[in-house]
């Protein structure tokens, strides 16, 4: 594996790569990489010849008092992880390698509809930042294919908007969301948990699956759905910040005659912020 920091080295090594024909699939990641993270690194194998993986912990899409200096930094175990999986290319820039300019004087690009819904309510410039570094990532390894989690399906739905109102020459592929042996879903920041706050955690995709099964059944009072489930959360310990039932691919609040459907949830749990997320069919 390739281990590289700049843009040069890393033009120069996808040049290479596509001398010999070989189709590129990357997976742009900020590290700590668990079985959910591998997933989508083994996803990308199978769609592209040669994977392209991007650690960075992207500050512009820390709000003040996030974690961005706390954020859990394991590049000697993610290397050894991606190693194994096969992966070609290691793409690991540092902040001024991605912002010339300076972060404050970045170019910035914002996908309409997106900074103020569901988790860009409550983390101002988050979806902003996401669509900044990843056009800069896009633009640097100029992937064929890119694979993104569904665990973030808001971030996943704005990448493919971007994709599809840029015309970049990129396919999106989501992943579906690995989970513990509970539910869990998994995520770097599960690691912030204890151990009373583990065992709760899976509430979040209890909740989202009990509005599932209510929507199944016929229920069609969104509003209500959600409230209960934000009283549900609430007596198990979590502040919810939302639970929300859209349309899959627009996100916007379904209309009558909809049928494929997604319930989203955002909760904190003592410090640590936990979203997750189920689709569904209606008939
Ligand atoms: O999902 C993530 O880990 C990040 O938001 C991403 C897409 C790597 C951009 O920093």
């Amino acid at each position: 594996m390739q281990t590289l920091s700049s843009t040069a080295s890393l033009r120069e090594s996808i040049s290479a790569q596509r001398l010999q024909g070989r189709r590129i699939a990357f997976v742009p990641t900020m590290g700590n990489l668990h079985a959910g993270h591998l997933q989508l690194v083994r996803q990308a194998s199978i769609l592209a010849d040669c994977v392209v993986v991007s650690i960075f912990v992207n500050p512009m899409q820390f709000g003040p008092g996030e974690d961005f200096a706390t954020y859990p930094r394991t590049l000697d175990a993610d290397k050894a992880a991606l190693q194994a999986e096969g992966v070609e290319v290691l793409f690991l820039p540092a902040v001024e390698e991605m912002y010339a300019a300076g972060l404050e004087q970045a170019t910035r690009i914002e996908v309409p509809g997106f900074e103020g819904d569901l988790c860009g309510r409550s983390r101002p410039g988050f979806f902003t930042g996401i669509a900044t570094v990843v056009t800069g990532l896009f633009n640097r390894v100029q992937p064929d294919i890119a694979v993104f989690g569904e665990k973030d399906y808001q971030q996943l739905v704005m990448i493919k908007r971007m994709v599809r109102d840029l015309c970049m020459p990129i396919e999106v592929q989501g992943v579906a969301t690995m989970r513990e042996a509970d539910g869990l879903a998994m995520s770097s920041r599960n690691a912030y948990l204890d151990a009373a706050q583990r065992d709760r955690a899976v509430h979040l995709y209890q909740v989202l699956g009990t509005v599932k099964a209510a929507l199944e059944s016929g229920s069609r009072d969104y509003t209500v759905l959600e409230q209960h489930a934000l009283e549900s959360l609430q007596q198990a310990g979590f502040v919810p910040d939302y639970v929300s039932v859209r349309e899959q691919r627009s996100l916007r609040v379904p209309g009558p005659g909809c049928k494929q459907l997604v319930v989203l949830g955002a909760a904190t749990l003592g410090s640590t912020r936990l979203i997750d997320n189920i689709s569904l069919s209606i008939t």
